[in-house]
């Protein structure tokens, strides 16, 4: 049992009123104060104007990268801010200088957007990918990822939590390896950070990117990204304007100290607020808390679903986290999503694009995407399996 009081949780969060919220590893459902600190923000910006308002709210955001840097465990220097988990994994790789026959070593979960960019690199700059097996619980091989590593292994770049099922990956072990061998690792931690508890320190990653919509229940277009600090004199970000560097002369300009670095001045003042609201609330609760409370629901409703005829559960890993991935007999993820949608309860579709390598391997199209937060309750899952039993071919 977690030691959460539901019940007020759940009152501070209106959406709960309104539908069964198993979408929260698309974007979950923010609480209230969350949303008043960024409509307090709105509102001044609307009575004041924009630059007025920076300079008598401005102070509230100077707490969002302390209140990152608590919940990651590292120094709040070390913590830009991005619009996104994909914004703030291009921060970090494009600041990486590969040169032609680098190799990234990546997971077979890997996320599509993070992919992508890995593909374009191949083609601009002659990078090598390389994926590493999976071990027979389907998490990374940590093993097989060591006997990979050669001279030319530039970077480790690991989707923690994929898309597609509640498969946790190894991000401790890999980061011994990437210490031992002296490679730069790249976590990809947009599905876990707000779900599980994240120690970068533990963890040994030298980028860690995440978004703020997801388990962290901050606004839309909000996200970070954590850089160690003894890497990030050796940086230079791909994109730069006078919040992230000084103009010094005609010729010259100088990087700002920390992870400043990675910023840009103009971003939604407001989403930001919320943000540093959002990290405040998790922090309120204890990440440890939420952790055991997403996992006694997502335990439950595994085996609840593995009790329905033609339900088979998916997700990979030895303790998979609050994301659950099925599939029933006959009927299509999609069907499966907009019926549920029509009896008010919230999941999606994960689809075969957004993890191709895996999604390829286990011969899979599409799949339920139930994903839990600790303000779902057990009614909540038991509505979500009386609607699932019904679906028939
Ligand atoms: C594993 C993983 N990485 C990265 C992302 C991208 O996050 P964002 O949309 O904030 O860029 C997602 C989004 O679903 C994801 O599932």
């Amino acid at each position: 049992m977690s030691n959460l009081n539901i019940q007020k949780l759940r009152n501070e969060t209106p959406g709960t009123k309104h539908v069964i919220h198993f979408n929260n590893a698309g974007a979950s459902l923010m609480p209230q104060p969350v949303m008043d600190a960024v409509t307090e923000y709105y509102t001044h910006e609307l009575k004041y104007g924009g630059y007025e308002t920076m300079d008598k709210l401005g102070h509230r955001l100077e707490a969002l990268h302390q209140n990152i840097a608590h919940l990651i465990n590292c120094n709040k220097n070390e913590v830009a801010f991005a619009t996104s988990a994909t914004i703030a994994w291009n921060l970090a790789f494009h600041s990486i200088d590969f040169s032609e026959g680098d190799e990234v070593l990546v997971s077979v979960a890997e996320y599509v957007s993070n992919y992508l960019n890995l593909l374009q690199f191949e083609k601009q700059k002659g990078i090598k990918i390389k994926v590493v097996p999976n071990n027979e619980y389907g998490e990374v091989d940590v093993d097989a990822l060591r006997k990979m590593i050669n001279r030319n292994s530039k970077l480790i770049a690991i989707t923690h939590v994929p898309t597609n099922g509640g498969l946790v990956n190894p991000a401790v072990e890999i980061g011994k390896v990437a210490k031992e061998k002296h490679v730069l690792y790249l976590l990809d931690a947009c599905q876990s950070v707000g779900q599980l508890k994240i120690d970068v320190k533990e963890i040994g990653c030298d980028f860690l990117a995440a978004t703020g919509r997801k388990y962290m229940r901050a606004p839309r277009g909000t996200g970070f990204l954590f850089v160690r600090k003894e890497i990030i004199d050796k940086l230079e970000p791909p994109l730069l304007d006078f919040h992230s560097a000084d103009w010094i002369s005609e010729t010259e300009y100088v990087l700002r100290e920390g992870a400043l670095r990675f910023e840009r001045f103009e971003e939604s003042f407001a989403a930001k607020a919320g943000l540093a609201t959002a990290t405040k609330y998790i922090l309120d609760l204890g990440i440890e808390n939420i952790e055991a409370r997403v996992y006694e629901l997502a335990t439950y409703m595994r085996i609840k679903l593995s009790e329905l005829d033609g339900v088979e559960v998916h997700d990979l890993g030895h303790n998979p986290c609050g994301i659950v991935t099925f599939t029933k007999q006959g009927i299509e993820p999609d069907v499966m999503r907009n019926s549920l949608y029509m009896a008010n309860i919230n999941t999606t579709v994960a689809f075969k694009q957004g993890a191709l390598i895996d999604m390829k391997k286990r011969n899979l199209q599409s799949l339920l995407r139930a994903s839990i937060h600790y303000y779902n309750t057990h009614e909540e899952i038991d509505a979500l399996l009386y609607e699932v039993s019904k679906f028939k071919k």
